[in-house]
């Protein structure tokens, strides 16, 4: 898919890697400041993008890939970030690549079905698919040329990539029994994470392809919150520039 310009976004800035800082040495880059946050645009490994930090949560995510959409006229957008494993074989270190999404907290029931989003008569949204197989693909390299790193580095054992359910939600799955109770009320979800169902909704809303990758730092059980933080802070960023950078690659 030929990109005019590509939005790349993540939550926190260990999410993103190195990519602002391999834009810069590669041209110039632009910095907007728009509704507290900062947009870097400009080159990334041959393709024209913006790329931004959402921060935390399904409204941050929303009004960001809006701005993406309307601002910096992205016309496609991707996601790049960590999430809690769900289904029992997604371990730490593993990647998702969602399929379609969903927010497991959306409830205007009895009024609408339980997940739906009220009047688009909807509770799954797509991702786009030739944007998602390229991101699995390059995932796949990223493990293939560096797993072997990363398991001497940081103790991850052979990770996967799977493809599937993506929910999400604002809120920090960290229990037993809520992790259970997502299981049991979404058996077919994969991971759990805070944005990637609200930018799906925004891009389903204007028509502009979208896609979501996420290393698992956790298992949302009662390890995950220092699980979570020590991912974050040794790995995240390793996975997502190995996983960005070789899907932009292939892009340009
Ligand atoms: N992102 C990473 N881990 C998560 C979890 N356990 N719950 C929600 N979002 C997450």
């Amino acid at each position: 898919m030929k990109m005019t310009r590509l939005g790349i976004m993540a939550a926190l800035p260990q999410e993103l890697g190195d990519l602002i800082a391999q834009m810069r040495t590669a041209g110039e880059v632009r910095a907007v400041t728009l509704g507290r946050r900062e947009y870097f645009v400009g080159d990334a490994y041959g393709v024209p993008a913006a790329v931004t930090l959402a921060r935390v949560g399904k409204v941050a995510a929303a009004a960001t890939a809006s701005a993406l959409i309307h601002v910096f006229e992205a016309d496609a957008i991707v996601f790049t970030g960590v999430a809690g494993g769900v289904r029992a074989d997604v371990r730490v270190g593993d990647v998702v690549v969602a399929d379609t999404l969903m927010q497991h907290d959306l409830d205007a029931s009895p009024l609408f079905p339980r997940y739906e989003v009220p009047l688009l008569e909807r509770a799954r949204f797509d991702a786009d698919r030739s944007l998602s197989d390229a991101l699995g693909a390059a995932a796949a390299a990223f493990i293939a040329e560096e797993g072997h790193a990363l398991s001497e580095r940081f103790a991850v054992a052979a990770p996967r990539v799977h493809r599937g359910l993506v929910v999400s939600g604002d809120r920090f799955i960290a229990s037993h029994d809520a992790l259970f109770a997502l299981r049991d009320a979404l058996p077919d979800a994969l991971a759990v994470e805070m944005e990637g169902a609200a930018i799906a909704q925004v891009c389903y809303e204007h028509g502009v392809p979208c896609a979501v990758v996420r290393t698992i730092s956790d298992t949302a059980d009662a390890a995950a919150p220092a699980s979570f933080v020590e991912f974050l802070t040794s790995i995240a960023a390793t996975y997502s520039s190995g996983i960005v950078s070789r899907f932009l690659r292939a892009a340009a």
